[in-house]
């Protein structure tokens, strides 16, 4: 019998109850073994839920029981979430989790921590929501080397951004839609903010390249800033508004990352992902480029990545995974401001022309796009050159309404 605790029974914790109950006999057949919720950890009440004699309030009760194999982290952000799975490996509990904050912070201590104690700490949900990605990531494309992986990493931002897309709906209504349905934060500022999404692409960029890439050193922007009328420039201008986190090697030994919003052009293949959806292309140098897509949030699909690190550690609770990374001995994440882009720029003009002379003494071969698309403003495309060339540029220029990325092929 494999005996499972779940810390958290909020919208993930209690997806993973349902597929217990409910696949229960299918996935004895897969482990082939029994499978049972022993405890679920909560503050809250719940003496009326069916199963109320499996809810307990104390985390030592599970660190403490013997026959606790697996313990399930839902819990989220780092406190008390970092201190109980410390506690649940040092008691040589293998640990499940989708808390991406967690991993993304801690995770090289975690890893360890586990390998000492001869378990797992695994994390296959913390990605992606229901799409497999670690595992892949790590196994189906071990022979490659990874130079590049990007992608819509948060379901609640493409979901806003879908509906002020495709429904002109507003910012508000569209996250508090997402709320609804159980794809946001605790604190929906981590996703609008892009902070989910920094910490999901800095574990993809750790796993995939080895070492450690620190969510404080990678430049993160939201989409808090993206108005309607920027989502009617990049429909003039063939493109659609996505958040993108993106991360690649760079030089002998450094890795560039980031996070913001960028016009993609209609023509990529992350265009199309809508709604909660997700989509990562990786490249590897003998694969090519490969793209994963499915739901990116959401109770199930969330808690199908969860129960799929539960299921591979139940065949054989005595093997260690290895889908871990190192620490980085020195920071190896290149400089923003060292990074090339091409950004879209919108400014406020009285004088078109004499705003334009501007542009263009302050941004050589700028071109300006979208004329008249909105009266009283000019909008132009920078040359690809430095960050901190275009932002030493565009300090220079008054009446700035918008800067946006633009994704090259
Ligand atoms: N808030 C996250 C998202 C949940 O919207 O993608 C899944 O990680």
């Amino acid at each position: 019998m494999i005996n499972i605790a779940i810390l958290g029974f909020g919208t993930v914790g209690s997806g993973v109850y349902e597929i217990v109950r409910q696949n229960g006999e299918n996935l004895k057949k897969k482990i082939n073994n029994d499978i049972d919720i022993k405890y679920i950890l909560d503050i809250r009440d719940f003496s009326s839920h069916p199963e109320s004699k499996l809810f307990v309030k104390d985390f030592d009760i599970i660190a403490n029981d013997p026959e606790v194999d697996i313990v399930v982290e839902v819990i989220g952000g780092l406190s008390p979430a970092y201190d109980f799975t410390k506690a649940a490996l040092a008691a040589g509990k293998h640990v499940v989790t989708s808390n991406k904050e967690l991993v993304a912070t801690h995770g090289t201590e975690l890893f360890e921590l586990a390998e000492k104690n001869g378990v797992n700490y695994m994390f296959e949900a913390s990605v992606g929501g229901g799409i497999p990605l670690i595992r892949p990531l790590m196994q189906c494309l071990a022979a490659n080397n990874i130079t590049e992986i990007y992608g819509i990493l948060n379901g609640t931002t493409n979901y806003i951004l879908t509906q002020m897309i495709k429904k002109n709906k507003s910012f508000e209504d569209a996250l508090s839609d997402a709320q609804a349905m159980g794809y946001a934060e605790r604190n929906p500022a981590a996703d609008i903010e892009g902070h989910d999404a920094c910490r999901k692409i800095c574990i993809l960029a750790s796993l995939a390249f080895g070492r450690h890439i620190d969510c404080d050193n990678i430049y993160t922007e939201g989409i808090t800033k993206i108005s309607l009328d920027d989502v009617k420039y990049a429909d003039a201008l063939g493109c659609v508004i996505k958040l993108i986190g993106y991360a690649c090697t760079y030089g002998k030994d450094k890795v560039f990352a980031r996070v913001s919003p960028m016009l993609v052009p209609v023509s990529s293949p992350l265009a199309g992902v809508d709604d909660v959806f997700n989509a990562i292309l990786v490249n590897g140098n003998f694969v090519g480029e490969v793209m994963f897509y499915g739901r990116g949030a959401g109770k199930l699909p969330t808690a199908s990545a969860v129960m799929a690190d539960v299921i591979d550690i139940a065949k054989d609770v005595s093997v260690q995974k290895r889908m871990t990374w190192k620490k980085a001995e020195t920071d190896i994440a290149l400089d923003i401001n060292d990074s090339e882009s091409v950004m879209f720029v919108r400014i406020k003009a009285d004088d078109i022309e004499s705003a334009k002379k501007k542009v263009i003494t302050a941004i050589p071969g700028a071109e300006f796009v979208c004329a008249n698309l909105l009266d009283g403003e000019i909008a132009f495309l920078t040359p690809k050159q430095t960050e901190k060339s275009l932002n030493n540029a565009l300090a220079t220029l008054d009446g700035v309404v918008s800067v946006i990325r633009v994704k090259q092929d």
